[in-house]
């Protein structure tokens, strides 16, 4: 007897009500890291034009900002830095009053509780574009990890709470890990792009940060798109040197990954809904084919469901704003469903 009409699974979808008792998964603004662009200069705020809604922040500019995300409870930021100076060993990256370094004090001293990662990488501060050196026209691993090291010692020391290898070297959440505990920042977590593969979603970003290759592309660093076995050998390898939170990169044509890591390793798992995925939304959203915030909380709640703990995510200040409405309203149990249910009216007139 498991079969109708015994077995009627519709019985708990009836109601709200049913529906969140049973729900398995849900995203929460403590899930959010918010990624961000600082660039150096003074008094700039300018949108990206791919990212509508991103802008790129010089430091002394932040503070409203800051105090924002503070408001909308958002956990964490990630930052990316868009240096005046380009050369070829990247060495804005690691200079103590470089872009980011500047950006890390200004965060901790307005808002000391929220948690400030930085993305550790030579390509925005590289002339060629690459996330190492060259040598010979070719990104040098080996002598790439020294300068990584010093980048993650120097956000450290303006006090970042964690950092965030980018970059896809061999060896360098080792190095970066024994660099960090030689300096006593034995605290400090490296939250590692473990399996980031060389993907055309970034393209956005690209823009956004002034970090386009000026020749070839990452396929030499990045992994390639097709591979899953390999991902877990990435992952295997970076916990095996230390890291503490690996990361899968891009979330939404990767979701398979997410799943795999999630099912092999108990570290807690990062997803990063990258910027092509956000500019895809945002261009559908604005000639009004989709229900954006619909589109975004299911999109969302499918990297829950592939196995992610952590979303990086540039809908975040949005989903905040949604997520913190549903919160505060009492008499309804659950206005997340009907979102997913796509009744934008959830979103609207409502304190
Ligand atoms: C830098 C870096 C990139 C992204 C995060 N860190 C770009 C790249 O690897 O080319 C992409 C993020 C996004 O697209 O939102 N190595």
């Amino acid at each position: 007897m498991t079969a109708f009409p015994q077995f009627r699974l519709r019985r708990l979808r009836r109601t709200d009500s049913l529906r969140a008792l049973v729900r398995e998964n849900h995203v929460e603004v403590t899930d959010l890291v918010y990624p961000m662009f600082i660039v150096e200069g003074s008094d700039i705020r300018q949108e990206i034009t791919s990212m509508p809604g991103v802008f790129r922040y010089s430091p002394d500019a932040l503070v409203p900002e800051i105090e924002e995300l503070a408001e909308l409870k958002i956990p964490a930021v990630l930052l990316f830095g868009i240096p005046e100076h380009k050369n070829e060993v990247g060495s804005s990256a690691y200079h103590p009053e470089g872009v980011v370094q500047q950006a890390i004090r200004v965060f901790k001293k307005a808002v000391p509780e929220l948690l400030v990662i930085t993305d550790v990488c030579l390509c925005e501060y590289t002339s060629h574009g690459h996330c190492g050196i060259l040598a010979d026209g070719q990104v040098d691993n080996d002598q790439t990890l020294p300068l990584l090291a010093e980048t993650a010692i120097s956000h450290a020391e303006a006090g970042a709470d964690m950092v965030a290898p980018s970059d896809m070297m061999d060896g360098r959440v080792k190095v970066i890990r024994e660099s960090l505990d030689a300096r006593g920042f034995q605290p400090i977590p490296i939250l590692a792009y473990s399996a980031k593969y060389a993907s055309a979603f970034y393209g956005p970003f690209r823009e956004a940060a002034e970090s386009t290759p000026q020749s070839g592309d990452r396929r030499a660093y990045q992994m390639d798109p097709p591979n899953v076995r390999e991902a877990l050998r990435e992952v295997a390898l970076d916990i095996a040197e230390g890291a503490d939170i690996i990361m899968v990169k891009p979330a939404l044509a990767y979701l398979d990954v997410i799943r795999q890591v999630r099912n092999v390793f108990n570290y807690p798992i990062a997803a990063y809904n990258v910027s092509g995925e956000y500019a895809m939304i945002k261009a559908a959203a604005q000639k009004g084919w989709l229900d954006e915030p619909a589109v975004v909380l299911e999109t969302l709640t499918a990297i829950k469901r592939a196995g992610a703990d952590i979303i990086l995510t540039y809908h975040a200040k949005d989903v905040a704003r949604w997520l913190n409405r549903k919160q505060g309203d009492t008499h309804e149990l659950s206005t997340f469903p009907k979102a997913l249910s796509g009744g934008p009216e959830v979103f609207t007139g409502r304190g």
